[in-house]
């Protein structure tokens, strides 16, 4: 007796499409959670700045006098215009805002304004820039937006230990002391729900990654994403290194044991982060949704600070995942137009390998408040 399986449908197309969605999950899933902006290594001295879109709002981090990083918003306190216009810039010790040059400290306080002496006294803090929470975590600053931050230990690091299971820890990648090797920005034409689903599953890994199904064999039967927790996806017998063509990488960071050499783990932390584990080097996606249906993803390569240094070729070990990210956006960008497509007014369905993907699906309708109802109207 044959009995069918039922499987469960995805989110319906509208879900990828439509901008009222976007824009709740602005609000209630990029502005409420914690979301990863900059590697604090990119502000290296005090004066240095980066700005990031985050949600609806545009964040100014800098690194102050004292040598700590702080986040506010992108706003002048005047009248409102952008007080950074670059992404990423220095100034010697002032940010000066380019309307009507108003200045502000790197701690945000207000110390100057023309004519400030005319004016009827003002409070300088309370006319500072905007605050934004910030934390610092495996070499990067998370910000959140949400005027009560989630605790960070439960929804960022819990998160973590969960999906990579009790016996490794992120902690012996050590990657706060590591060197940035390589930052390549992908501009992808695709809702940023798809890159997420499509970094959860490996069912499309046989068809779409040639070179990483090569290194990681176990990838090719498109096993799912719980099936590695805990223990990771081993080397081939024949790969070296986690490089493109399986030659040797580089020595293992110092950190790593036995039980986590010569295997890869990997490791998405919702909203907008996804983490790659190897013996070698370290590699972290940050997602900036911009639109329904645009997401930069800026990828940094992390090595060992003596490989950096050394000048060694980095070429061979950043191209196996540059491809890989390649075939996954190439993957994304041909699925983001059926979205809106009649085909796909109720969505498709997900494969036994693929039911996590269901998991995130609610947690992304809870996230919006949104029932089954009005998931499937
Ligand atoms: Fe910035 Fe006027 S808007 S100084
Ligand atoms: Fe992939």
């Amino acid at each position: 007796m044959t009995t069918a399986t039922s499987l469960i449908s995805t989110l319906p197309g509208r879900f990828y499409t439509d901008p009222e969605i976007f824009r709740s999950e602005q609000e209630r899933i990029f502005e409420s959670l914690w979301y990863c902006a900059v590697r604090s290594a990119d502000l290296d001295r005090p004066g240095a700045f980066r700005t990031v879109q985050a949600g609806r709002e545009n964040v100014l981090v800098t690194r102050t006098r004292t040598g700590e990083l702080r986040a506010f918003l992108n706003v002048c306190r005047h009248r409102g215009a952008r007080l950074c216009t670059e992404s990423a810039g220095e100034v010697r010790r002032n940010l000066q805002c380019p309307y009507h040059a108003w200045t502000y400290g790197l701690d945000g306080t207000l110390v100057a304004a023309p004519n400030l002496q005319k004016m009827p006294d003002i409070d300088r803090t309370e006319y500072g820039l905007v605050k934004v929470a910030l934390r610092e975590w495996l070499g990067y600053a998370w910000i959140c937006l949400a005027d009560e931050p989630p605790s960070f230990e439960d929804t960022v690091i819990g998160a973590v230990v969960e999906r990579l299971g009790d016996t490794v820890t992120i902690e012996r990648y050590e990657t706060e002391g590591l060197t940035l090797g390589r930052r390549i920005s992908y501009d992808v034409a695709a809702n940023w729900k798809l890159i997420v689903e499509n970094f959860m599953e490996c069912y499309h890994c046989a068809t779409i990654h040639p070179e990483l199904t090569d290194v990681l064999p176990e990838f090719a039967d498109g096993l799912a994403a719980q099936y590695y927790v805990g223990h990771g996806a081993e080397f081939s017998e024949e790969a070296q290194g986690f490089t493109v063509d399986g030659s040797a990488g580089f020595g293992r960071l110092p950190g790593i044991t036995d039980a986590q050499d010569r295997r890869y783990f990997a490791v998405t932390i919702r909203p907008q982060v996804f983490v790659n584990l190897v013996p070698d080097h370290v590699i972290v996606h940050r997602m900036f949704p911009l639109a329904e249906d645009r997401t930069v993803v800026e990828c940094d390569w992390l090595y060992a600070p003596g490989v950096v240094a050394s000048g060694a070729d980095l070429d061979k070990s950043v191209e196996l995942f540059h491809r890989v990210n390649v075939q996954d956006f190439d993957a994304c960008e041909r699925t983001q137009p059926a979205m809106a497509s009649r085909a796909y007014r109720k969505g498709g369905v997900l494969v036994p390998a693929e039911h996590h993907i269901g998991a995130f699906h609610g947690w992304v309708t809870e996230m919006l408040g949104k029932g089954s109802e009005q998931r499937n109207p």
